[in-house]
């Protein structure tokens, strides 16, 4: 926080609230006990709890070492070809529509900002829907473009279920113009995706009201693959004129720490889309210049070849069939948990409060967000009997 004195100097700045979920891996890193079980942050992780690279994206690598002769500047939209070809995979039938452009990102995490400062640019008394509990650095990224946040509660942690109604009821309150935020696919923290009804009624609710959707989609395979979790995006496409999308790629090929994203932004017209695409690049100059190559040419290098795109697709389904898995058999262990069985991708919410968190943390080496997140595929096979019996034994009764 900045203090309002009129000759602060660096000295006077007030400590920052670190973002918890990255405080929790150096927590986990630093706790020495052999059984620990770090259900923190949101990475795949295989029976034996490794993050793995993904085949596809090992040879990518291989190929793009072999091939590049270059590292010279490529400009401010990054690789276009990686933008290119994620269209179809990402927006099914409206992939050749020109309404629609798309810019590289440093992750979805830059995607979202750029997304966000565009909005303020274009309009700086929009606000912004949220549905809470959201990822933790959603409020923060939005804030920090000066647009106002507009919080209604999307999940019931004692119901284990959207908020349904709270969401209507916001959305029927917002003004034309304001956005609203939507996860794509695999809600974070709470696992609880809108069904395909429910996203009709949203779809028809932003038309209606004149909101501008603007859809985080970081999970797209995980949840009920890569077409079913793209479905209430493309039907989004279908009604509105103006969608703003933040993509990435960090999940779906395992390349977390390469920072690979799209921003995408469909107006009315392909004119004005070439428009708003010039604020974009303006704001992405103004804050990375040009994004980082290396994670977006591998992501091209798999999709541009057939044989490598169908290896990646296999291996990403093979871990949606891990994440279904384990969801299952929390769900079997114990009834307090059935409700984790029909939730989708990563994360989960446990009905937890901090202190019991924290106990956790203390008494069972296991570590996960403040508010119960966990991410169902963060420990390994061998693990996950000591963590029900952990988390059960915390739940009481
Ligand atoms: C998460 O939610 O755990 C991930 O998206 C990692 C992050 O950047 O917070």
């Amino acid at each position: 926080m900045l203090t309002t004195k009129s000759n602060a100097r660096l000295a006077d700045l007030g400590a920052v609230r670190s973002d918890s979920l990255l405080k929790l891996i150096t927590l986990a890193n630093a706790d020495t006990r052999a059984d620990k079980i770090d259900v923190g942050v949101g990475v795949y992780r295989d029976g034996q709890g490794r993050t793995p690279v993904m085949r596809a994206v090992k040879a990518a690598e291989k190929k793009l070492w072999e091939a590049q002769d270059s590292k010279s500047y490529l400009g401010m939209r990054g690789d276009a070809e990686f933008a290119e070809l994620l269209r179809p995979i990402l927006l099914g039938s409206h992939a050749a529509d020109r309404r629609i452009d798309g810019v590289q990102t440093p992750g979805g995490c830059g995607a979202l900002r750029l997304g966000f400062q565009l909005v303020a640019k274009a309009n700086p008394s929009a606000r912004v829907l949220v549905g809470t509990p959201t990822w933790p650095n959603h409020v923060p990224i939005i804030s920090g473009t000066g647009l106002e946040i507009f919080e209604y509660g999307y999940y019931d942690r004692d119901g284990r279920q959207v908020r349904f109604e709270a969401m209507l009821d916001a959305l029927a309150s917002a003004r034309a113009g304001d956005v609203v935020l939507l996860h794509g696919c695999c809600h974070n923290p709470t696992g609880a995706d809108l069904d395909s009804e429910q996203w009709r009624e949203v779809t028809k609710a932003i038309v209606e009201r004149g909101l501008i959707p603007f859809v985080d989609i970081a999970y797209q395979g995980l949840g009920r693959g890569l077409e079913g979790d793209a479905a209430g995006l493309r039907g989004i496409l279908e009604a509105c004129d103006e969608v703003i999308i933040a993509q990435s790629c960090d999940k779906n090929f395992s390349v977390y720490r390469d920072r690979v994203g799209c921003l995408f932004v469909k107006t009315g017209s392909e004119e004005a889309t070439g428009v708003a695409m010039g604020h974009v690049l303006q704001i992405a100059r103004e804050m990375w210049s040009m994004p980082p190559d290396h994670g977006g040419a591998v992501v091209r290098t798999v999709l541009e070849d057939p044989a490598l795109t169908a290896d990646w697709r296999a291996e990403l389904d093979e871990m949606r069939a891990r994440i279904i898995s384990i969801r299952e058999r929390l769900a079997a262990a114990d009834p307090r948990l059935a409700y984790i069985g029909g939730q989708m991708g990563m994360f989960s919410m446990l009905p937890l409060t901090p202190e019991q968190v924290l106990e956790l943390r203390e008494t069972h080496a296991i570590y996960m967000a403040d508010s119960g997140r966990f991410n169902v595929l963060g420990m390994a096979d061998h693990a996950i009997d000591r963590f029900v019996a952990a988390v059960t034994d915390v739940i009481g009764g």
